[in-house]
């Protein structure tokens, strides 16, 4: 079976340099928030730029909710977050104490409509939290608009977007703060939980370094009631190794994604959009079409792993269901959760796999149409 995504190829990819650096976090017998850590954050940081800090925590759901906590949010306030994502956006906001709340997502991105975004602003609301879903930028500038016109804060998650741009400026750079999940299926993933924060102002950042640690001051001292959310060494060591590699292996996503793109171009199934002035991280191929349940598993008989992100949308899922505002309203999400059919996508796909896939999308219809 081809799988939809491969964290083996990854670690087969850079093997002896993950080994070495497993080697040298063993060998310094420090294994919790060390010099590898520090190392890693100064390394995402001034990947996004010369203005940044880093926050490595316990994995993105956590990422969240500090994001939240440290922007000083909790019980009452209301965040503006898309149905259509994993359901760890939802619980991290829960997670903070906030109050999640549904909005739309654009049909063409896939992404929170920013339109439905000002629909659900309500006197509760104080932050939007867009997600670049399957590395598809959220459009940055209409949100941040919004933002500023209702004076709200913007947390991106960027859990699924590494290294994506919007006209050459990358991702999570655009809100106060951002996070980032690394769970070893994500483009930049460790081999274990694993999650970063992304922010712009020294003081921020130290109360996120805080709250990370129960909260401590420097001399251990709980000056707020914090969380235990720390990034490991070895998750650290092997993130930095990945990191290197992090914007070549998005655009072999990107290659694989264009052949994908131009194979199935004239078939009646809606691609995702490789736009000229952003760059896609490709987390995720997802396709759209009518009988989707059909062309899965006929897919599936060819030994290839389709799937679904995600089978339901968060607000059809029975812990959320009917108890979050907007979610009575989400025409272009539920229309969407008929038709998403998930390609397996992933760096490492050989040229022959990439073809067995396009051949068998290509047969299906050449058979059943
Ligand atoms: C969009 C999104 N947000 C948040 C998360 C949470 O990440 P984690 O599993 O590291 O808690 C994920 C990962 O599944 C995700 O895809």
């Amino acid at each position: 079976m081809i799988p939809f995504g491969d964290p083996s190829a990854s670690y087969q990819a850079h093997k002896s340099d993950i080994d070495q650096a497993i080697k040298r976090v063993l060998d310094s017998g420090w294994y919790v928030l060390g010099t590898e850590v520090d190392a890693f954050e100064k390394e995402f940081a001034s990947f996004h730029g010369k203005d940044f800090h880093a926050v490595g925590v316990g994995n993105g759901t956590d990422a969240i909710a500090l994001c939240l906590r440290g922007l000083g949010l909790g019980s009452g306030d209301e965040v503006i977050t898309p149905s259509h994502t994993a359901v760890a956006t939802v619980a991290g906001i829960e997670q903070a104490g906030c109050t999640p709340v549904f909005a739309d997502i654009d049909p063409n991105t896939r992404c929170i409509s920013p339109m439905s975004i000002e629909e659900r602003v309500s006197t509760n609301t104080r932050a939007i939290m867009p997600v670049h879903i399957y590395g598809q930028p959220a459009e940055m500038h209409k949100i941040l608009e919004i933002a500023q016109a209702y004076n709200l804060a913007v947390v991106e998650d960027c859990s699924q977007s590494h290294g994506a741009e919007i006209n050459g400026q990358k991702v999570g750079t655009f809100a106060d703060i951002s996070a980032y999940s690394c769970y070893p299926t994500k483009n930049l993933g460790g081999t274990g939980d694993g999650g970063v924060i992304l922010c712009r102002s020294k003081e921020f950042t130290e109360k996120i370094e805080s709250l990370r640690q129960y909260g401590w001051n420097e001399a251990r001292e709980s000056i707020i009631p914090g969380f235990n959310s720390r990034l490991d060494e070895l998750q650290a060591a092997i993130l930095r190794v990945k990191l290197h590699h992090l914007a070549d292996d998005n655009a072999k996503r990107r290659a694989i994604a264009l052949r994908f793109n131009q194979a199935f171009q004239d078939l009646p199934i809606t691609l995702p959009t490789l736009s000229e002035n952003e760059l896609h991280a490709m987390h995720l191929y997802v396709i759209e079409y009518d009988r989707r349940n059909e062309l899965m598993e006929y897919i599936r008989s060819h030994q290839i792993g389709a799937s679904l992100h995600y089978p339901l949308p968060v607000h059809q899922h029975a812990a959320y269901a009917n108890r979050i505002r907007g979610c009575e309203n989400l025409q272009v999400t539920n229309q969407f959760y008929q038709k998403n059919l998930t390609l397996p996508m992933y760096p490492e796909l050989s040229n022959e796999a990439v073809e067995h896939i396009i051949s068998t999308v290509q047969n299906w219809f050449r058979e059943k149409n």
